[in-house]
């Protein structure tokens, strides 16, 4: 792939209306569980970026056959949970967490062999997560030594409904165990120590998938068939929160973001930054089936440096590199903990930010599970993505509360999550040279 770097002079704006592209998470649930459907579903608001693509290539590579009827809207011809065929391919993920370890799940529960792999990024990412659970549901999963991708799935085993409580707080790994738990004999009941997005939940029920709740305990029934439906697919919030941020950093700003998720799940970012001082007002609040929906009008803000609260951690889990740009423009000092997870994620997410922000004259120091940042002034420089698509997006909002051109190189990732990102940003009033 091709090196490609972004240069932002210090001279821009973001402000106007944001229309964002449609949620990841829940872009890639859409086209799992209509492939797994009896019946044609139609999905709009559909994110086409790489990583979504990514899990449609897997689905169309099993057999399911996928239409697309304008941009963002496609018709997909469910194969019922036992209809997908053996891949004639390694199944390739890409930069995707999301895609290979739901679909991990998936193919636990099918009667052929497949192997899932990605690019370095992915295939250096924890799968033991996974793993451990899916092998005591009965399946035959391995994985590398390290405890990573190509994941390689072996059939000749039934699966059975498991009683497991997460380790970890991530939705992933309850996704994946939940799509598993389709394929499994009983019931399949998992409980998560800190609640995590419930896309999966939401949507499961909207394929007509009756699932058991109580505290922070879900079950599902081996065995329930889904059934097509039509799904719109709300604006993303992740991708919205550089935008947000951009916005509140920049002079005399006003940004109107239509037609966003605020699922309580996802929508830490929003209270985080109040904490902050943000003027951040949520009109028009409504919902796409069972996720809820609002426009949000952004004001530029003067922000304050505040300890961010542990249970807003998990909320917010892929906007802190966005929010590390707000506690750099912000008065004072921000401390999170309790953020070992951002070790992880496409990038090691500490790491690579507090390398940047120092890069870029900000004070910012690195703790095992967090960040300390002093608020400043940007500096121009160079800031490496390490083929982060949130770090390279993040950093471009730098630009806007910055004193020289900043130049963000390995922005080749942005296309996995934003493929229209230099478009909107230029649109809105940053300044690519
Ligand atoms: C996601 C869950 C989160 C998040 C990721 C998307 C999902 O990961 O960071 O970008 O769609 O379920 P974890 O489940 O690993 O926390």
């Amino acid at each position: 792939m091709e090196n490609t770097c972004f240069q932002l002079a210090p001279r821009g704006r973001c402000a106007g209306q944001l229309d964002p592209p449609g949620d990841k998470s829940m872009s890639h649930r859409a086209i799992m569980l209509a492939s797994l459907a009896q019946g044609t579903s139609e999905i709009g608001g559909l994110l086409a970026s790489e990583d979504c693509l990514a899990t449609l290539e897997a689905f169309r590579n099993m057999g399911v056959q996928v239409h697309w009827l304008a941009p963002g809207r496609i018709r997909v011809h469910g194969a019922g949970l036992h209809g997908l065929q053996a891949p004639d391919t390694v199944l390739d993920m890409g930069n995707s967490g999301t895609a290979m370890r739901l679909l991990a799940g998936v193919l636990c529960g099918q009667t052929f062999a497949s192997t899932l792999s990605g690019d370095a990024s992915l295939n250096a990412r924890p799968m033991q997560r996974i793993a451990e659970p899916l092998q005591a549901m009965g399946a035959d999963i391995r994985l590398c030594a390290a405890g990573t991708a190509p994941l390689e799935i072996r059939p000749g085993t039934t699966l059975h409904g498991i009683d497991y409580v997460l380790p970890v707080a991530s939705a992933q790994v309850k996704s994946c165990l939940l799509l598993a738990g389709l394929y499994a004999e009983g019931r399949t009941c998992i409980t998560e120590p800190v609640r995590c997005r419930d896309h999966t939940e939401n949507m499961l029920r909207a394929f007509s998938c009756a699932l058991e709740f109580a505290d922070q305990r879900v079950c599902l029934q081996g065995g329930t068939e889904l059934k097509a439906t039509e799904i719109d697919i709300p604006g993303d919030l992740s991708a919205a929160a550089f935008f947000i941020v951009g916005a509140l950093v920049s002079p005399d700003s006003q940004l109107t973001v239509k037609n966003v998720g605020i699922n309580p799940t996802r929508a830490g970012v929003i209270e985080i930054l109040r904490l902050m001082g943000a003027r951040i007002d949520i009109r028009n609040e409504r919902n796409y089936g069972e996720e809820p929906v609002a426009d949000l009008v952004v004001t530029s803000s003067p922000l304050h440096g505040i300890e961010i609260p542990r249970n807003l951690v998990v909320d917010a889990i892929d906007e802190f590199p966005a929010l590390f740009i707000a506690s750099a423009c912000a008065k004072g000092t921000t401390e999170l903990s309790g953020a070992e997870e951002l070790r992880t994620k496409e990038s090691d997410r500490i790491r690579t930010m507090v390398s940047g922000l120092c890069s870029l004259g900000i004070r910012a120091e690195e703790k095992p599970d967090g960040v300390t940042i002093t608020g400043g002034r940007f500096g121009g420089g160079t800031v490496d993505s390490g083929g982060d698509h949130r770090v390279a997006m993040a950093f471009a909002m730098a630009s806007l509360a910055a004193s020289g051109t900043i130049t963000v190189t390995g922005t080749e990732a942005v296309a996995t999550s934003f493929p229209g990102f230099v478009d909107t940003a230029t649109q809105l009033g940053l300044a690519f040279e």
